[in-house]
């Protein structure tokens, strides 16, 4: 499986399994402003991915480029402290690196988190939503240049993606935390700008709930390498033309920071749920 990436990735991959001290069970990749998680669990190691040759370095101010190996209530964890982008002019064979790494090192469920723009006018910042299907339609030629990396049998896993189960165990971990989750449909747009009135408007008539620019991709392909897959949008301002506000990184990252703990409620619900 993977015979362009295996290749492309093998020292790194290599290297990675020589300083993990456990097998990771569960893989997660942290948000724009979600990264502080990884400071409320137990850490066994951390690995700047700047000492990881081959890594592409990460850009963006809220996106520490860490690679945690965690543990909580027993659970192995794999946590990607900042993403890759394809707005930071990387490829989407590198912007799926940390699904690739979760897969080669052995994690078996990926929890995917992100910043996005309510598109539903019933969304608020600070609102968290589970992603209930993602809309691909801005990426789709990118998403082909994954062509020979993915096996044929790869494909059916995409039959329980996002998986329900998975969803169902956040429905859960929501409800004993008594948070209103929201669920809804994400829209993935390139960037790096955010989005006119007028898409947003269209984006809306296509069934899509919230925005951002980043998972769908890392959520596929970890699909195709048999993860279980899960996603949760922390809804961090309103889409261009649902309010008049100015957008910017910066209100991204403060309604990220306010939602922090609420975030880490979640999250360690779900792991001890798992
Ligand atoms: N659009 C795209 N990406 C985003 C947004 C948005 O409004 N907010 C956070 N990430």
């Amino acid at each position: 499986m993977n015979p362009k990436l295996n290749l492309k990735y093998k020292d790194l991959v290599n290297l990675l399994k020589k300083k993990a001290p456990f097998i990771p069970e569960i893989a997660l990749i942290l948000g724009s402003g979600l990264g502080d998680f990884a400071s409320s669990v137990e850490l066994f190691k951390t690995i700047s991915t700047a000492e990881l040759p081959g890594y592409p370095p990460s850009t963006i101010i809220g996106h520490e480029g860490k690679i945690h190996f965690a543990k909580y209530e027993g659970k192995n964890l794999l946590l990607f402290q900042g993403r890759i982008h394809f707005y930071e002019g990387y490829s989407i064979s590198e912007c799926i690196l940390p699904a690739f790494l979760s897969y080669k090192l052995g994690c078996t469920k990926i929890f995917i988190t992100n910043a996005a723009g309510g598109i539903n006018p019933d969304f608020h910042p600070g609102d968290l939503m589970l992603a209930l299907s993602f809309n691909t339609f801005g990426i789709k030629k990118e998403l082909s240049s994954l062509i020979g990396t993915l096996s044929e049998e790869g494909t059916n896993n995409l039959r329980d993606f996002p998986s329900n189960a998975f969803n169902n165990i956040i429905r859960q971990a929501a409800k004993k935390e008594k948070i209103d989750l929201k669920e809804g449909v994400y829209w993935y747009s390139k960037g790096p700008s955010y989005e006119t009135p007028a898409e947003i408007r269209m984006m809306g008539k296509f069934s899509s709930d919230a925005v951002g620019m980043s998972t769908v991709h890392e959520a596929l392909f970890a699909a195709y390498c048999g993860l279980d897959v899960a996603s949760v949008s922390c809804i961090t301002n309103y889409a261009a033309g649902i309010s008049s506000a100015k957008l910017n990184h910066s209100e991204v990252t403060k309604t990220a920071n306010i939602v922090k703990n609420k975030f880490e409620r979640l999250v360690k619900r779900i792991i001890s749920l798992i």
